[in-house]
């Protein structure tokens, strides 16, 4: 079953045919918010949202150990998560959808691992592709088959937040090899590999990264709602194709 985790401007799934709601406990604590169950082309989903039903958790509070634990422990196969980002990158614009394929993890003091030395042995996942390729190459087919526009490829930096970067970070980021920035990023990614969950990332440039293009004057929250809003029409029908309507990925 497929598990989607949505970020800002995607607290629900309006193609969602909902069955049921689960409240789930973990060993790690409670999930953002019930985990969301449905059918969306006919194929079993669960839904997640990230920040929670009223958007009230900051990046840095998630609790991303229970949230990938508790949609392991009900079912999920495969994880999509889908998070607004800032775009670094000359080609990328507000409104670009991008299937990124690398992370560098500026975030800090997060609970990062299930592994800290409670008692079980030290294991050292490789992440040397933190993204699963089968699954990023289905969304990219999904993608092209829906006749949506995405942008394969793009190393994603994850940011502690909850502020937004100043002009000067984001020129380290560039020079570091960043091509767009997020909060959410990790340790969820690295979480999803911890428990052998396929994990891959629609992120959704909702605005150009502090200093750059439309940003350089500062970010416009009225502008990245706006932005937000329109594209997630397109983040849910790549989602439809990849579920159901024309790959058989993440039915078992
Ligand atoms: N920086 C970090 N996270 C973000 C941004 C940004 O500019 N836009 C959306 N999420």
């Amino acid at each position: 079953m497929l598990a989607i985790i949505g970020g800002s401007g995607l607290t629900k799934l309006s193609n969602l045919d909902v069955s049921h709601r689960e409240v789930a406990r973990t060993p790690y604590g409670e999930p953002s918010g019930a985990l969301t169950f449905g059918r969306i082309c006919n194929a079993e989903v669960v839904f997640l949202a990230r920040h929670g039903y009223g958007h009230a958790i900051p990046p840095h509070m998630v609790n991303y150990r229970a949230n990938i634990w508790a949609l392991k422990e009900y079912g999920a196969t495969h994880i999509v998560s889908v998070a607004s980002v800032g775009g670094i990158r000359d080609d990328l614009n507000p409104g670009d959808i991008v299937i990124p394929h690398q992370i560098i993890d500026y975030t800090w003091g997060r609970k990062s691992t299930y592994f800290d030395g409670n008692g079980t042995p030290v294991v050292h996942v490789d992440f040397t592709e933190p993204y699963d390729g089968e699954l990023r190459r289905l969304l990219i087919q999904a993608a092209a088959e829906a006749g949506i526009a995405i942008k394969d490829g793009g190393v994603y930096g994850a940011t502690q937040g909850p502020r937004l970067e100043t002009a000067a970070e984001i020129c380290r980021y560039e020079r570091e090899g960043v091509d767009v920035v997020g909060m959410t990023g990790m340790p969820e990614a690295v979480l999803a590999r911890e428990l052998e969950i396929p994990y891959a990332a629609i992120n959704l440039v909702a605005n150009h990264a502090a200093g750059r293009g439309e940003s350089t004057h500062g970010i416009r929250f009225e502008r990245l709602e706006e932005t937000l809003q329109e594209a997630m029409g397109r983040v849910r029908t790549v989602i439809e194709r990849l579920v159901g309507c024309h790959t058989a990925c993440c039915r078992d």
